[in-house]
């Protein structure tokens, strides 16, 4: 039996579960395969857990929440390391993490080859891998199970759920060329999945990083994220832009990323909310939003149409004083679609300008002025964004906004420190009163972008 790891023998801990007011709760988890209990309980404003089935020592390595509410008690890249060895016998040739992302502003801007401002969040997939010497790829996510296959398996549409993400960024990277071979990797993520947070980026990224380590690739991020992004478009099928695969692979802690989505110039902005005396919330809605089922799709062919109509290669090319010229032209929903994205580019450099002058705390009506861009002009907001918001501004916010594709997922609130507990309750009472399941409310730190970690 090899000694527990120091996180072994802590049976009681601090989580985050980021959801003030829980209640005591059982969560059923699983510490490796078999599944136990653990028990959850309010303690002077803290979620405190404890263990409370004897599993044994063996498998007190690792805790880990399986419902809605997730807990991972110990090191993510302990955790894959264990793992790995477990599931193959042999010990990783390394350790990669990506992280998923929130947006800041830059709403379905980036392919409309437009400016966004996302941000790595503190919440990352972890990836530990080694080479095989045949074509086989054999894939263990904590979360979700096992998955086996060989490279010839991979192609559009081939591989369903989570490995689609995985095997479709080898298949991308060894369409640069790279004599990409079989792969042994274990994963966890605690990326909230079909949030709008990114998990499916964080997962290629992790990916892309770990197998061009180990098989040869570019080294230019800007390259890699083109790579994963590839995986998602051809593999998956969706076609997303490249915002979220640059926020995973470029972002640095610390900063918001300015990208200009045409050339993929990105500039690191100073975001430091400690300073400014603010937090950024997360307010994760826990309703689902499928990309891939049509209405990301629609929008993109509506700002192509549009772009074709102001005859401009993109609507990049455009200003509001063109769109509101061609408003006949364009038609009452194609107006809409294009006045969103000018001004959403627009209101992206503005939102740079204040943080370069250090007016961290004069950026909120930006956020909240692309929030309603987003749910009248673009259409792609959902009532539990919309109660968000308007909840979070009404509780002390400075600004608020959904982010990323919407249709769900999650809203952004930019709030004093002091007043987090506030909104985190407001918002709660407002999803309440409207019948809506509770909100997930968690604050996040701009982070670190994909790296090797061992
Ligand atoms: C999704 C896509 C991104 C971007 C956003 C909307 O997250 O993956 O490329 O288009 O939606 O801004």
């Amino acid at each position: 039996m090899r000694p527990p790891t120091p996180a072994a023998r802590c049976t009681t801990g601090t989580a985050r579960l980021g959801n003030p007011g829980y209640d005591d709760v059982l969560l059923m988890f699983s510490v490796g395969q078999v599944p136990g209990k653990l028990e959850c309980f309010a303690d002077g404003g803290s979620t405190m857990v404890r263990f409370v089935d004897d599993t044994g020592p063996e498998w007190s390595r690792r805790y880990r929440a399986m419902s809605t509410e997730r807990l991972a008690l110990t090191d993510p890249v302990e955790e894959v390391r264990i793992a790995f060895a477990e599931r193959f016998g042999r010990e990783p040739e390394g350790i990669w993490a990506a992280p998923g992302r929130a947006n800041l502003i830059g709403e379905h801007t980036d392919y409309n080859d437009g400016f966004v401002l996302p941000l790595a969040i503190d919440h990352r997939v972890t990836v530990a891998a080694a080479r095989r010497a045949d074509d086989r790829l054999r894939l263990l996510s904590l979360e979700k199970g096992e998955r086996e296959l060989t490279l010839s398996d991979i192609g559009p549409g081939l591989v369903e759920g989570w490995a689609g993400y995985v095997a479709g960024a080898m298949w991308s990277l060894a369409r640069e060329g790279v004599e990409v071979g079989g792969l042994d990797l274990a994963l966890t993520s605690d990326v909230p999945v079909g949030s709008g947070l990114s998990s499916s980026a964080a997962l290629e990224c992790a990916t892309v990083l770990a197998t061009r380590d180990l098989y040869g690739g570019p080294g230019d991020p800007g390259r890699l994220a083109l790579i994963a992004q590839r995986a998602e478009n051809e593999i998956v099928g969706v076609p997303s832009g490249i915002m979220d695969q640059m926020a995973s692979m470029a972002c640095i802690a610390g900063h918001v990323l300015l990208l200009d989505t045409r050339s993929l110039v990105a500039e690191q902005v100073p975001f430091d909310l400690d300073a400014a005396g603010l937090t950024l919330l997360v307010i994760d809605t826990g309703v689902s939003h499928a990309l891939a089922d049509g209405a990301y799709a629609e929008r993109r062919r509506a700002c192509e149409a549009a772009a074709r109509l102001l005859e401009v290669p993109a609507l990049r090319d455009a200003t509001e004083a063109d769109v509101a010229a061609a408003a006949d032209l364009l038609g009452e929903v194609l107006h809409r679609r294009a006045r969103h994205v000018v001004t959403e580019n627009a209101r992206v450099l503005e939102v740079v300008d204040r943080l370069r002058a250090g007016r961290l705390d004069a950026i909120g009506p930006l956020l909240t002025a692309s929030h309603v861009s987003l749910r009248d002009d673009y259409e792609v907001s959902a009532p539990e964004l919309d109660t968000a918001v308007e909840a979070a501004l009404r509780a002390g916010g400075l600004g608020a906004r959904m982010t990323g594709a919407g249709f769900g997922g999650c809203a952004l609130a930019l709030a004093p420190a002091a007043e987090v507990d506030a909104v985190a309750r407001i918002v709660t009472a407002a999803f309440a009163g409207q019948g809506f399941r509770a909100p997930t409310v968690f604050a996040v730190h701009p982070a670190h972008g994909a790296r090797r970690l061992a």
